[in-house]
């Protein structure tokens, strides 16, 4: 797909590219002292965000799609013009291509989008083959990519220690930073749903309520674990709300393309059928229970 870079990639850029001396050590070896985190993240998406058979690398878990990517010729990759999509269990164009012919990379392209792919895809340095083919060190996103280089357990970065914007910069890393004061973003493009830092930061409850990314996701399975009770535990609604959950309606979902389905993280009161933008918020919103 067509991916653009924020100036914010920076930080990414400091989280992999950590200093010399730091050392990774693979996820293996987390394993024997962490087995509840580790098994938890190997039932994850981000375990298998990446995967090769034979020379064909394969980007996406496939829980939504996955795209091939194989190198062409000696300077270029192809990132392949079909993906394969898991619900309609069908191939059909790559999000972002116009042709099945797909997209050529050149690998020391100084935007070096195709490195990029591998970087948010795997764990650790990128290496090059001595045939100049890209080699991630680790498959996947594995435990280094957010606690960085494992060799010297006293430098890992302890989340615990972030304030919920750091935590929301950290996921932000891969999954987008939210806009920067001024930063012009289009919501009425649904790729942008897809990006959840960017709508989550939009939300009263993230401005008011301190949410990270982790209050609703175990960091570790992705898996969903509490969501609005702890903040909002009466709610009592004009609208007859019935058996649905509370996120079906504020968090309403959203199809980018016809093949992918994001949950729109800005968390507010939509329309009917319009779940890109929520409605304006009243001034004085009782936000009845909210604490
Ligand atoms: C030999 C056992 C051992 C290995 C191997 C090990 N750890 Fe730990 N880890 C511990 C112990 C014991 C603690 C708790 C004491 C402390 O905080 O240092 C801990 C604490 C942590 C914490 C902080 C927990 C908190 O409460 O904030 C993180 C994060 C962590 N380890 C990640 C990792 C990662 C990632 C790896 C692999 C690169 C790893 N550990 C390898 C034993 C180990
Ligand atoms: C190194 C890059 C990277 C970082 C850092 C990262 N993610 Fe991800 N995340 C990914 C990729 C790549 C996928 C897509 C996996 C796939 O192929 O479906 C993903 C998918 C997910 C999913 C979807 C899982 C599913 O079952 O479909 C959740 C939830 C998620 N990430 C949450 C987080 C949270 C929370 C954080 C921060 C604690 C975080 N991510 C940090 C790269 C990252
Ligand atoms: C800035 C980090 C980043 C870069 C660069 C990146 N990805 Fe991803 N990719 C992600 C994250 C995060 C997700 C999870 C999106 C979600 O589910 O919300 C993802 C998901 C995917 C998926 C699963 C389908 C989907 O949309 O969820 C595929 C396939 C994929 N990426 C392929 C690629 C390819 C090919 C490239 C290079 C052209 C690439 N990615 C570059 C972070 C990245
Ligand atoms: C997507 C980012 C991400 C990945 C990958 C990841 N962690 Fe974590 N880890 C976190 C976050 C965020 C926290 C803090 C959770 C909290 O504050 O509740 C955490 C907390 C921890 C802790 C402290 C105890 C706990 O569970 O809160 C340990 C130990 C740990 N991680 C080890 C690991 C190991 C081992 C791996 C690989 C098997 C791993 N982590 C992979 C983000 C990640
Ligand atoms: C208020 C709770 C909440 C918060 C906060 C939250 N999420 Fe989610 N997230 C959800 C729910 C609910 C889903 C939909 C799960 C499902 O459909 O099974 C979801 C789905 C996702 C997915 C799968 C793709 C999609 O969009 O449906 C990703 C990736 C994700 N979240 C990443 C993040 C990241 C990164 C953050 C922090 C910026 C975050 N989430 C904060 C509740 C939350
Ligand atoms: C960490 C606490 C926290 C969590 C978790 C949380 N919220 Fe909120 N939420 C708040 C706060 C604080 C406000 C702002 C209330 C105000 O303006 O007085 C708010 C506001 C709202 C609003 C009003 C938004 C608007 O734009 O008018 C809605 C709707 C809402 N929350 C729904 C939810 C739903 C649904 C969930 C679960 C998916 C959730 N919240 C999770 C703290 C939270
Ligand atoms: C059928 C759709 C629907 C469901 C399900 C739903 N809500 Fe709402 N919610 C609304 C609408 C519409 C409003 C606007 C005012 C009203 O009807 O009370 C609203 C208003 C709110 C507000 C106040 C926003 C303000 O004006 O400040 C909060 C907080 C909230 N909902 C939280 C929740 C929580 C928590 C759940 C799950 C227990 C939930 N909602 C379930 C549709 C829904």
């Amino acid at each position: 797909m067509a991916v653009s870079f924020s100036t914010r990639a920076v930080l990414f850029s400091n989280l992999i590219l950590a200093p010399a001396a730091a050392q990774f050590t693979g996820s293996a070896a987390c394993a024997e002292c962490h087995q509840p985190q580790w098994a938890a993240q190997k039932r994850s998406a981000h375990s298998y965000a990446l995967s090769r058979r034979a020379d064909v690398w394969s980007f996406g878990a496939g829980r939504q799609a996955s795209t091939p990517v194989s190198r062409l010729d000696p300077d270029h990759y192809l990132e392949h013009g079909l993906s394969q999509y898991t619900r309609s269990n069908s191939k059909a164009l790559t999000p972002g291509h116009t042709s099945p012919t797909g997209v050529k990379y050149r690998v020391f392209d100084p935007g070096a989008q195709i490195l990029r792919c591998f970087q948010c895809h795997s764990t650790g340095k990128l290496a090059f083959t001595r045939e100049f083919g890209i080699q991630p060190a680790e498959l996947g996103v594995q435990c280094e990519a957010c606690h960085g280089p494992g060799a010297d357990h006293n430098q890992l970065l302890r989340p615990k220690m972030l304030n919920p914007a750091g935590l929301n910069d950290l996921c932000g890393a891969c999954h987008r930073q939210p806009p920067k004061p001024g930063e012009d973003v289009n919501w009425q493009d649904p790729w942008n749903v897809r990006h959840q830092p960017v709508s989550l930061s939009q939300s009263a409850c993230f401005q008011k309520g301190n949410l990270s990314c982790t209050t609703c996701h175990d960091p570790h399975s992705g898996d969903v674990k509490s969501t609005c009770a702890s903040c909002h535990p009466t709610v009592t609604h004009k609208t007859k709300i019935t058996t649905q959950s509370c996120e079906s309606c504020h968090m309403p979902k959203v199809a980018a393309g016809s093949h992918l389905t994001f949950s729109n993280h800005w968390i507010g009161v939509y329309a009917p059928r319009k779940p890109l933008l929520p409605l304006p918020r009243s001034k004085g919103a009782a936000g009845p229970t909210a604490r």
